[in-house]
This record gives structure tokens, C-alpha cells and sequence, in this order.
């Protein structure tokens, strides 16, 4: 495990501390009833080596018609998360139905009250794997993941310094690309506002000023955290260029992979598995409501992070446990997508004729303008979703448009044909699709996308 010696000083002096007042590892693991292979949500999971009809379900949809006038149109849908669309797979669905038929929705309170149940472990175990690391904790959401996470980095903080006050040297240093999510900033927000953290945010991918920053900050503790592929700009990180700048800094790196888990990677690892430096990445948090296409946040790190984690770790301390249904469901959705790998080829097939990845973010400009743009789109028969405030800042507003393994090329190319384009935007080459030239914070350089091996 890649836990620096430095941060595992510090980590061993806070669980000492939290071991005193409660032993969350403690908690017994409730083991559901034993059921019959025909009452098994996981039981014969099914795979396929295509596409079924299922797939493109959440893509035709009908919606109501923007004027008032009666009668739902058809469209397409470019809005989603669902990269892999396993929302609708049988194998999905059975699960979360089974469970609930077997299970109900199991035990309802937080873990901390009622302990986990081997669906919830199991669930944990194979995300700990995909991501080589020795353990994991599983979220209500995604948002509680980056919350949770985040205010466990404080807690180290501010528990073992004099009077749980930390001095400045004491205090973390978390460094944020300016780009992160709103989730993330709200994390960071939360550990600043307790003064248990020192928040840097740097310039977009830019490593230079990174370095800048770690080099003038006393924090004796500092922690990057990065995006792998950006939600708002739909680009990657240098993710090989801050593992280089570990090696001088010493960091904690946290890598989130929330756009990136199970669409990249042979096996679905993300872009750690990508670049083959899991090793190197100390903390690796996502999200299920992606490309796994349910929903449950996940932390996986070291074995002490976990333990931290469920103790001081808030939105996982104090929430209920999530239903087994939906466990079982993103457990068979992790199945699947492992092994219909297929599907990962078809949403890189997607993007390598049209962006730079499976998330494409158009500059449009004002709120009203972006709003006009999305229901222009609405009228020519594509859900294309407006990002507006407070998720980018008012003149940066964009049209964002997801790809998914079900989307074909015709679909693509009659969403391009649409008269209505933001002129100098919507180009045809690469070099144009994502175009910020505006918002002096953000980077016009486009780094290169990593050659994705499924
Ligand atoms: C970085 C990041 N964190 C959290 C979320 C939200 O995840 P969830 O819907 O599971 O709360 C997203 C999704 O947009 C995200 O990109």
C-alpha cells in the first residue's frame, strides 16, 4: 500500500486518539439469510458479448413539449452518466429486485449503530481490489464520499495538536485544481472553515504552479487532490506529472475517479490502471452513479484511512446504511462491466471520432445563452444539458454532452448537423470541441488524452 511514512506517523498518532474514545472496526458484520440459488440476486449473472434493447432505454426517451402545446416529442438523450448504460441491464435489475424481494431493504441505521452486511463488504472487497488498494468504505453518494474524506483529513489535524487547535505547520495543506467539482470544493470549504486545513488551489493543470505553491507552504502535511477526467472541462489530468511531483513533495495523492471508474482500464481500474500506478495513488475515491450507472460513493485506501474514515468521516459516520437493493445492484453492475468490456471499447470507439473523452463541455458563454442553446437543442430533438451556476461561474456556462457505449455514430453525427452551433465552438476537429479561452483561470492548452487500453 502507497501510504507515505510521513502521513503514517500522523495517521497512527490520530487512530491512537480514536481508538480511545470508539472502535468502529468493532462493528459486527450482519450476515443476511442464507437463499436458494433461484432466490440469489447474483446467482447465474448474466453477460452478454453485445449490445441488448435494453441498452439504449434511458437514451429514446419522450419528453414534453417546451411550448405548452400537448404531446411528448422523442430525443435523444446526451445528458447522462450512465457511460456504460447499466442502468437498464438485466443483470442489474435482477439483483436489485431479488435482494429487495429477499432482503427488504436491510438494516436501517447508520453502520456505526447496526454494522454492515456481507453484500456491503462484498461490495467494498471488489472495489478495494479494482483499485489495488487494501480496503474500502462505501458512501451513501458520491457527495459524501468527498465530504467524509475530506473532513477525516482534518480530523488528523486537528486531533492531535495541543488543545485540538492546530498551528499553521500543523494544519493540512490541500492542494485543489481550480476545476475540481462543486462536491470537492465543498469538502475543502468544510475542513478550511474549521480551520483544521490550509486550502491551495492552483490553475488548472497546471503543475507548475503547483509546485510553486507546495514549495512556499509550511504545512508539514500536504495532500493534491485531482480529478482524473474533469466533469466540468471533460479533460484529463497530468496524472503522470503528479505522481513525479509526489516523489519531490511527499503528498498524499488523491486521485478521484468519479468519470473514470470501470470506463477506463482493462479491467475497468480507472486511470490508475491506465498508466499502471495504482501503487502510487494513496487515495482513490469515486462514485457509483456513474458508470455503474446506480449509486453509492466509495473511498478506497489503506486499511487506518478506513478506520479514520468511519469513525470522523461525517456523511458516513452519521447517515444510514444504503438499502441492500442497491448494493446488490452495484455489485452485479461492477460484474458486469468487468467482464462486457465491450462496452468500454464502444464508448472509446464513440469519443475517438468526436471529443477528447466521453465528457464533452462546450463554451457558451452567458447563463441565458447556454439555456437557449440547451432548448434549441430540446427543439431539434437532443436532451443536451445547460451548466450553469453555482457548478461554473456565470460567464462560463457550458452544453455538456455525455457519450455513451449505446450512442452509434449515426446518432452523433445528426446531434453534429443541428443548425444552431456556438460558431467558433462547435468545431469538427479535436482542437475545437472544448475552446475556454475567455475565463482567464482556465487553460487553453489541451494536455494530450491518455491512449486508453480496455
Ligand atoms: C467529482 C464528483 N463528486 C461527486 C459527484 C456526485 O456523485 P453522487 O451523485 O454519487 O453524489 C460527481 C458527479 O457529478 C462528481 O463528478
Amino acid at each position: 500500500m502507497a501510504c507515505l511514512p510521513l502521513w503514517e506517523d500522523r495517521l497512527g498518532r490520530t487512530l491512537k486518539i480514536v481508538d480511545k474514545d470508539d472502535d468502529p472496526l468493532h462493528q459486527p458484520n450482519i450476515c443476511l439469510p442464507r437463499v436458494s440459488p433461484a432466490e440469489d440476486p447474483f446467482y447465474g449473472l448474466e453477460t452478454f458479448d453485445g449490445p441488448g434493447p435494453w441498452d439504449r432505454s434511458t437514451l429514446e426517451v419522450e419528453a414534453g413539449n417546451l411550448t405548452g402545446t400537448p404531446g411528448a416529442k422523442k430525443m435523444i438523450t446526451f445528458y447522462g452518466n450512465d457511460y456504460l448504460n447499466l442502468s437498464t441491464h438485466p443483470a442489474v435489475r435482477k439483483a436489485a429486485a431479488k435482494a429487495a424481494l429477499v432482503h427488504g431493504m436491510g438494516p436501517r441505521a447508520p453502520f456505526m449503530t447496526c454494522g454492515h452486511t456481507d453484500y456491503h463488504r462484498l461490495l467494498e472487497d471488489t472495489l478495494a481490489e479494482m483499485t489495488k488498494k487494501d480496503a474500502c468504505v462505501i458512501t451513501p453518494t458520491g457527495f459524501a464520499a468527498r465530504i467524509a474524506l475530506l473532513s477525516a483529513l482534518g480530523n488528523v489535524a486537528s486531533l492531535t495538536s495541543a488543545g485540538r487547535r492546530p498551528t499553521r505547520e500543523e494544519r493540512i495543506g490541500i492542494f485543489a485544481d481550480i476545476l475540481n467539482y462543486p462536491t470537492i470544493i465543498d469538502g475543502l470549504r468544510l475542513v478550511e472553515e474549521q480551520r483544521e486545513a490550509d486550502v491551495f488551489v492552483y490553475r488548472h493543470n497546471d503543475i507548475d504552479h503547483l509546485d510553486e505553491l507546495l514549495s512556499g507552504c509550511p504545512a508539514e502535511k500536504k495532500v493534491v487532490y485531482s480529478e482524473s477526467l474533469f466533469g466540468i472541462n471533460g479533460d484529463f489530468a497530468p496524472i503522470l506529472k503528479l505522481v513525479e511531483l509526489r516523489k519531490k513533495h511527499g503528498y498524499l495523492f488523491v486521485v478521484d475517479e468519479a468519470h473514470t471508474i470501470l470506463t477506463c482500464g482493462r479491467n475497468g481500474g480507472g486511470i490508475g490502471e491506465v498508466y499502471g500506478i495504482q501503487d502510487q495513488i494513496d487515495i482513490c475515491i469515486g462514485t457509483l452513479s456513474k458508470a455503474t450507472g446506480c449509486r453509492v460513493g466509495f473511498i478506497a485506501c489503506s486499511e487506518g484511512w478506513k478506520k479514520l474514515i468511519q469513525a470522523r468521516g461525517q456523511p458516513f459516520t452519521f447517515a444510514t446504511s444504503t438499502p441492500v437493493p442497491i448494493i446488490a445492484a452495484c455489485y452485479a453492475a461492477v460484474e458486469v462491466a468487468k467482464k462486457e468490456s465491450w462496452r468500454r471499447g464502444a464508448v472509446w470507439s464513440r469519443v475517438e471520432c468526436s471529443a477528447m473523452s466521453p465528457l464533452v463541455s462546450l463554451l457558451v458563454g452567458s447563463e441565458q445563452e447556454a439555456v437557449n442553446a440547451s432548448r434549441h437543442m430540446l427543439e431539434c430533438g437532443f436532451h443536451v444539458t445547460a451548466i450553469r451556476p453555482p457548478v461554473v461561474a456565470p460567464n462560463a456556462c457550458r452544453l455538456q454532452l455525455t457519450l455513451t457505449s449505446a450512442h452509434t455514430s449515426e446518432d452523433i453525427s445528426r446531434l453534429l448537423q443541428v443548425e444552431w452551433r456556438p460558431a467558433a465552438l462547435w468545431g469538427t476537429s479535436n482542437d475545437q470541441m472544448v475552446c475556454l479561452p475567455q475565463c482567464p483561470e482556465y487553460t487553453t492548452s489541451r494536455p494530450h488524452p491518455p491512449s486508453i487500453s480496455i
